[in-house]
Formats: structure tokens, sequence, C-alpha cells
């Protein structure tokens, strides 16, 4: 079998299990170089895998990967996507963000025929509403319900000078368009960009957030309604167990991609 060449940048909470997955569980898959801003991160993490990867900076794992897996930080998604459109290499990013910020990329994408893979990360819904958009949308709503502490240094909180700690019951401090809910709250610009890049954009689709004293993990319900009649979801994240601001089902959304691109029998839309 010939095995696709896979290269992973950022070797933090996503990237260092993305990348023992693909080295014991992906048959059509090599990990051929990793990298990360923090030398010794790519090191520990090539010390762990059975077949150990070269490590090698960000512009050589480019030009030797047929699929670069972006596992980094919303910035440097924006400069691997610049490069691997240049280089004509497929990709599959996790800084969902990044393309929310800059979706003229996606036509230069389109246009040079090389594959972008934004898997659903920690959101459940995106198949139905792919299904609902080819017909007629008349609202995409996400509410998210975060603990205290998640809601701690979002912009929108200094700003508005909400103080968290007088917050005792649940209680609805955001209501906007997701264009609106990424610069007041970054750290839900993965799940406002996939939602609103799956449906009807980031001006339209509309957002809630709630903050819950009661909770102690991210829940995200989306809602849409058009011509097909009505769907909710409801996500209740646990953590990743390496980095508590990641959800561990986009962990798992992204494994279960790179197991679709191989794969010629497609489940779900
Ligand atoms: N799509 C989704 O649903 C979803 C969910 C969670 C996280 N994310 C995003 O995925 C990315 C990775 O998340 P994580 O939890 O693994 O983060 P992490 O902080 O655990 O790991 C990121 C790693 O990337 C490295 N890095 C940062 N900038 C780099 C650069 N320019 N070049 C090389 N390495 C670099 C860091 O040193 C770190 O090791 C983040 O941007 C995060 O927002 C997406």
């Amino acid at each position: 079998m010939v095995k696709i060449k896979a290269g992973i940048i950022g070797c933090g909470a996503i990237g260092s299990e993305l990348a023992k997955f693909i080295d014991t569980q992906v048959a059509h898959m090599e990990l051929a170089a990793i990298c990360d801003a923090v030398p010794q991160k790519a090191k520990e993490l090539a010390d762990n895998l059975v077949k150990r990867p070269a490590i090698i900076d960000m512009d050589r794992l480019i030009d030797g990967s047929e699929l670069v897996i972006e596992a980094a930080s919303k910035d440097a998604a924006k400069e691997i996507i610049r490069k691997c459109c240049d280089k004509s290499r497929n990709m599959l990013v996790m800084s969902a963000g990044a393309v929310l910020e800059d979706q003229s990329i996606l036509d230069h994408i389109r246009k040079k025929g090389i594959h972008l893979y934004l898997p659903s990360g920690a959101i459940a819904g995106l198949d139905a509403l792919k299904a609902a958009r080819a017909g007629e949308i008349s609202s995409v709503t996400l509410t998210t319900r975060k603990p205290l502490k998640a809601l701690e240094g979002a912009p929108f909180i200094a700003q508005n000078k909400i103080k968290l700690e007088d917050i005792k019951e649940e209680t609805l401090i955001f209501e906007g368009s997701a264009a609106e809910a990424v610069s007041a709250f970054p750290a839900n610009i993965n799940v406002a960009a996939l939602l609103s890049l799956a449906g009807i954009g980031p001006k339209k689709t509309r957002v809630r957030i709630f903050a819950s004293p009661q909770l102690e993990i991210n829940m995200h319900e989306i809602e849409v309604a058009g011509e097909f009649g009505k769907f909710t979801t409801r996500t209740e994240n646990l953590p990743s167990p390496h980095n508590p601001k990641t959800s561990y089902l986009a962990v798992l959304s992204a494994m279960a991609m790179l197991r679709q691109i191989a794969d010629t029998v497609r489940v779900g839309t």
C-alpha cells in the first residue's frame, strides 16, 4: 500500500495525540515529520513514537509532506495555509478560526484543487447543517454554556466590567453574531468558525453565551431551522487530558477525519 506522507506542525495536546494515532492506527499514512516552536516538545514526542519521524522546520516539513496537519495556533495556521496553498499541499487544519478570518483563501484552495480538511471539533451537527444548506436555512444558533473559570480573561468580560465572582446562577452574558462573538470570546473561535463555514456565515449565525457557575465543563447547543424542519444538538465536552482548554471530542474528530481521508466509502454527509 502506498502511504500518505503526513507532517504535523504543533506537538501540543492535539498534535501529540494525532501523531500517536497515525503512528499506530492509520494504515494508509506514515508520519514523516513533526515540528514545534519549542524544539523540546517535538523531541519528546518523537521519543515516544514507534516509528520516529524527522524533526525539521516548518518550511521543510511542508515541502516534504503530502498532508500537512496544523495543530499549533491561529496565527501559525494562517501562515501554514498560505504556504500549503503556494506549494499545493493538502492540509488538515485544527485552528479553524484562521480560515474564518481569511475566507478569501478558500477560493485559492479550490482553484488549486488541493484539499483543506477542517474536522468538526467539539460540536455535533455539522453533518445535518451541511445537508440543510442544500435547501433554505432560516436560522443557526449556537448556545454555549461555560463555567466561570473558562470565561476569565475574555475581552468581553473586561470591556463590560462583568464581575464573574458575583454570578451565582446561570446568566446570559452575550448575544450577537458569530462575527461579533469571535472578538468578544476568542476562545470560542474554532466552534464559531466551523459552524459559520458549514452553515450561513459569521454574520447570520447567532451566538449566545451563558456563564454557568454550576457547570464544570463547556456545553455547546446548536439549533438549526429551515426548509427541512428543525434540529438541536448538544455536546457536553470533557477536556483533553493534556490541555484543559481543548475538548477531547475535537481530538477525536481529527482522528476520525484522518481515517476518512483514505477511505473510499463515506458514511454521513
Ligand atoms: N477545531 C477545533 O475544534 C479545535 C479544538 C481545540 C483546539 N483547536 C485549536 O488547535 C490548535 C492546537 O490546540 P492544542 O490544544 O493542541 O494546543 P497546545 O497549546 O496544547 O499545543 C500547540 C502547540 O503548537 C506549538 N506551536 C505554536 N505556534 C507554533 C508555530 N508557529 N510553529 C510550530 N509550533 C507552534 C506550541 O509550542 C505547542 O506545542 C489551537 O490553535 C487551538 O485553538 C481547535
